[in-house]
């Protein structure tokens, strides 16, 4: 049994070091597949974690770091390397494992803002912007930022700390102003808390290494611009479950958006289909109760709403075969392509 199990869990590996890492971390991308290639790390793996979330390769990874266990921070190692990160991990195993009993895998990457903006900048404003899957909510928080698309000259408020740059393709409508934000609320399963220095400490833990330096010190920024603004409204709970009532507490008169960015993927497939129905139904009602107009802004990879096709694009921007980019929709129409983490977007 623990045999199967530990076979499946090397192949959870292999296929996060080749499917995820892969272009991403050159670190995560060896620990990973060494890992894959240990039956008797796996056998301990599989035998003490309990199958499903806890059993992610990013979790563990994530925890050895946060503990600041020996990890490669830039680059591949070598196999003695990983043997010293195996050895480490075994010994502070009741540690690790206690991380992992309390943590989940949640990113918040407020970059990705800069590829939401040129739609939000087109919605009627002001936005009341509700976010499922918010995390930490620093997207929630597109008025806080400065932007710089391309070589245009930056915009967005003067002292802020954080500066998002964009790469943009051919008919991208570049917005030149940050948008009107009436209201801002926010779901997750469980939210992470932008001024808490533990919940920080997880997040930036979750960065791969390779992306650490840059990403961190977006995240570093963004959360100093946001540290002085009120907190938006934060529920905890599943984002099916708790939409529609937090939906009806957006303000009259703004236009509601409902969005999410890179969430889709940690729902079962029906799940999705059941979100994607609610979301017009929300909206629909509260057009009906003359509450103000809605839309619905997805931000997610194809594979995980394939009722929502994404043309080719005729010009695309020069990027690297391994650059995973996501669909932007309106409404359950494509309008854009989107890097990963924010760093591009090309309109359809
Ligand atoms: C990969 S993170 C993305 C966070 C953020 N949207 C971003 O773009 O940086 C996915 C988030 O979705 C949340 N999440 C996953 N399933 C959820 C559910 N059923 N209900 C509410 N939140 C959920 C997780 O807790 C996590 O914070």
């Amino acid at each position: 049994m623990v045999v199967n199990s530990a076979r499946a869990l090397a192949d959870r590996y292999v296929n996060f070091a080749w499917y995820e890492a892969r272009g991403q971390s050159d670190a995560h991308e060896e620990l990973a597949a060494r890992i894959g290639h240990d039956p008797e790390f796996c056998a301990h793996l599989a035998r003490c974690l309990p199958a499903g979330e806890k059993q992610r390769p990013g979790l563990l990874l994530a925890a050895v770091r946060y503990l600041d266990g020996p990890y490669a921070e830039h680059g591949p190692r070598g196999d003695a390397a990983y043997r010293g990160w195996r050895e480490w991990t075994l010994r502070h195993w009741d540690e690790v494992s206690a991380v992992i009993t309390r943590r989940r895998t949640r990113t918040n990457e407020p970059a990705r803002c800069a590829t939401l903006l040129p739609l939000f900048a087109r919605l009627p404003q002001p936005l009341a912007l509700l976010e499922v899957g918010a995390s930490a909510g620093l997207c929630l928080y597109p008025d806080r930022y400065r932007y710089r698309y391309d070589e245009r000259p930056e915009f967005g408020p003067p002292d802020s700390a954080a500066v998002l740059p964009c790469r943009t393709g051919a008919g991208t409508p570049v917005p030149d102003r940050v948008p009107d934000i009436a209201w801002r609320a926010g779901i997750d399963l469980s939210p992470l808390d932008p001024a808490d220095p533990d919940d920080v400490r997880w997040r930036e833990a979750l960065v791969w290494p390779d992306a650490t330096d840059e990403r961190v010190r977006r995240q570093r920024a963004a959360g100093e611009a946001v540290r002085s603004a009120p907190r938006p409204r934060m529920m905890r709970g599943d984002l099916i479950d708790a939409l529609p009532a937090l939906a009806a507490e957006a303000p009259l008169g703004a236009t509601l958006v409902v969005f999410h960015t890179s969430v889709m993927a940690c729902l079962p497939p029906e799940r999705r289909e059941e979100f994607a129905r609610l979301v017009p139904s929300v909206l629909r009602e509260r057009s009906r109760l003359g509450h103000g107009p809605g839309h619905w802004v997805s931000n997610e990879h194809h594979s995980v709403l394939p009722w929502i096709t994404t043309p080719r694009l005729a010009h695309p921007l020069p990027t690297p075969t391994t650059e995973r980019l996501l669909t932007l929709a309106l409404d359950g129409r494509p309008v854009a392509l989107t890097g990963r983490y924010g760093q591009s977007v090309q309109w359809l």
